[in-house]
C-alpha cells in the first residue's frame, strides 16, 4: 500500500463510524467482563414491595450505556447535558443548534465527532435512505383517518422486510458478529424513518404531495423539508428537537419496550416498532399532543388573555374530571425537564411574542396542584412547532419517534455488541406478596 493512499485510508476509517466503533467495541466488551467477575455479587440496593407494586420506580435493573438521567439535572448524553452538547456538537451554521447526526455519533462513541465525521455521517445516512414501495403501499393500506403513530409503526414494520440481521442470523451467523448487522440495521432505519414519517405527515394532512430528500441537506434540515417546512429557523428546531427527544435513559416505556424486544434477537425494526408502541401511549410519548390540544382547549374557553386565576381554575377543572395535566411531571425527574428548558430558550429567542408561549410561561407559575409540579419536555414542544406552521397536534408523537430513533438503535448496537442476554426479570402474585411479607418483620 502506497503511502498516499495508506494515509486515505487511515483518513476514510477516522471519519467512519462503523470504524470507530470496530475499534472501541473489544475494550468495553473487556470492561462489561471485569464487571461481571470481580463485582458480580455486589448489591445494588432493596427491592421493596412498593416498587414491585409501583412499576418498578427505583429499581435499578438495566444496563443503557447511551445516557443517564439525574432526577435533578435531567439527562446527560454520555455524560454531556443538553447546553453542553449544544456548546460543542457541530452545528450546521455557526452558533446553531446541534446536528443529531452529531449526537448519533457522540451517543455510539462516548465522543464528540468533528464536523468532518458529522459531515461523513450525514452522507451516510442520506445514501441509506431509500424505502421501498410496498413500505408506502402497506401503509396506504390504512384508513387516512389511522393515528399517525399507527401508520408510523406500521411503516416500520414493513421497512424490517429489509433487515440485514434477520437475514444474517438465518444463515446462521456467529453470535460474536451480531453487532455488524444490527449497525447496518440501526442506522438504515434511522435514515429511513424520516421519509416513512413525512410520508405519512405529507398522506395525512397535504394530499398526499410527497416532497423528495434535499441532498445538501443534513439530517434535521432534511427531516424538516420533507414534512414542508423550509424556513431555517423551522430547520434549526427540526436540529434541536431530533437531538434533545433521541434519549433518556434506558427504563422510560419506549426504550425499555426497545431494549426488551431486542433482548430475543428481534432486530432493531422489529424492536423499534415495539418501542413506538410504547411511545404512542399519553402518559409516555402522546402527551405532546395532549398538551398542545390542552393548551388550545384552554384559548377557546378562556381567550389568549387568560390571567392567572383563570388558569388556576382550568388546570383544577382537568384535575377534578379525573384527567391528567399534560406536560407535566415525570416517572424520574424531580426538578424542570432541561428538554424544556432548552426549547423555553429557543421561544425566548425567536418568537417571545407568541401567544401560546406566553401562556405556556404562564401556566409554569401557575404551578398545577400535582406532587411533582415540574414541566416535562412535552410541555413546551407543541408551541414551537404551531408557531412555525405544524400546527396538527395529532402527528407530534411522529416526530418524537423519529428523534427516539438515534437513542434507542445507538443502544441497541451496544447491546448486541456487549451480548446483553435475553431479558426475563421475575414476576409474583399477591399471595405470594402477602405470605412473603407475613414472615419478614417490617424495620
Ligand atoms: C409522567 C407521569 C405518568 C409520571 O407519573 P408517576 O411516575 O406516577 O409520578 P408521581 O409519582 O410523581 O405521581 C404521583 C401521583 O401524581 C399524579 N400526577 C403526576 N403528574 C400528574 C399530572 N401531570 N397531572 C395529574 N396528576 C399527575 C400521578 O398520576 C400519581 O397519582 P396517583 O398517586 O393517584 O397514582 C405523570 O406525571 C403524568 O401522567 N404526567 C402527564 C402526562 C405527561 O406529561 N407525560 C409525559 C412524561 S415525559
Amino acid at each position: 500500500m502506497t503511502a498516499e493512499r495508506k494515509k486515505g485510508k487511515l483518513r476514510g476509517e477516522e471519519y467512519d463510524l462503523h470504524s470507530q466503533l470496530k475499534e472501541l467495541i473489544p475494550e468495553q466488551q473487556e470492561r462489561l467482563k471485569k464487571l461481571k467477575s470481580e463485582y458480580g455479587k455486589v448489591q445494588l440496593g432493596n427491592i421493596t414491595v412498593d416498587m414491585v407494586l409501583g412499576g418498578m420506580r427505583g429499581m435499578t435493573g438495566l444496563l443503557w450505556e447511551t445516557s443517564l438521567l439525574d432526577p435533578d439535572e435531567g439527562i446527560r448524553f454520555r455524560g454531556m447535558s443538553i447546553p453542553e452538547c449544544q456548546k460543542v456538537l457541530p452545528a450546521a451554521k455557526p452558533g446553531g443548534e446541534p446536528l443529531p447526526e452529531g449526537l448519533l455519533w457522540l451517543l455510539l462513541t462516548g465522543k464528540v465527532p468533528t464536523k468532518e465525521q458529522v459531515g461523513a455521517l450525514s452522507k451516510e445516512l442520506r445514501d441509506r435512505a431509500s424505502v421501498p414501495d410496498y413500505v408506502f403501499k402497506a401503509i396506504d393500506a390504512l384508513p387516512v383517518t389511522a393515528h399517525p403513530m399507527t401508520q408510523f409503526a406500521t411503516g416500520v414494520m414493513a421497512l424490517q422486510v429489509q433487515s440485514e440481521f434477520q437475514k444474517a442470523y438465518e444463515k446462521g451467523i456467529h453470535k460474536s458478529k451480531y453487532w455488524e448487522p444490527t449497525y447496518e440495521d440501526s442506522l438504515s432505519l434511522i435514515a429511513r424513518v424520516p421519509i416513512v414519517a413525512s410520508y405519512i405527515y405529507r398522506r395525512i394532512y397535504k394530499d398526499g404531495k410527497v416532497i423528495p430528500m434535499n441532498d445538501s441537506l443534513d439530517y434535521g434540515g432534511n427531516f424538516s423539508h420533507m414534512l414542508g417546512f423550509d424556513s431555517p429557523e423551522m430547520q434549526e428546531l427540526m436540529r434541536l428537537y431530533v437531538t434533545i427527544h433521541s434519549d433518556h435513559e434506558g427504563g422510560n416505556v419506549s426504550a425499555h419496550a426497545g431494549h426488551l424486544v431486542a433482548s430475543a434477537l428481534s432486530d432493531p425494526y422489529l424492536s423499534f416498532a415495539a418501542a413506538l408502541n410504547g411511545l404512542a401511549g399519553p402518559l409516555h410519548g402522546l402527551a405532546n399532543q395532549e398538551v398542545l390540544l390542552w393548551i388550545k382547549s384552554v384559548v377557546e374557553e378562556c381567550g389568549e388573555n387568560i390571567t392567572t386565576e383563570q388558569l388556576k381554575d382550568y388546570v383544577w377543572k382537568t384535575l377534578n374530571s379525573g384527567k391528567v395535566v399534560p406536560g407535566f411531571g415525570h416517572g424520574v425527574l424531580r426538578k424542570t425537564d432541561p428538554r424544556y428548558t432548552c426549547q423555553r430558550e429557543f421561544a425566548l429567542k425567536h418568537l417571545p411574542d407568541d401567544p401560546l408561549f406566553q401562556l405556556v410561561s404562564k401556566l409554569y407559575e401557575v404551578v398545577p396542584p400535582v406532587k411533582n409540579p415540574w414541566p416535562n419536555v412535552d410541555a413546551h414542544s407543541g408551541v414551537l412547532l404551531n408557531y412555525y406552521g405544524l400546527t396538527e397536534a395529532r402527528y407530534y408523537t411522529v416526530l418524537f419517534g423519529v428523534s427516539r430513533s438515534i437513542g434507542i438503535c445507538s443502544q441497541l448496537i451496544w447491546d448486541r455488541a456487549l451480548g446483553l442476554p435475553l431479558e426475563r426479570p421475575k414476576s409474583v402474585t399477591m399471595e405470594l406478596l402477602e405470605n412473603h411479607c407475613k414472615k419478614v418483620p417490617l424495620n
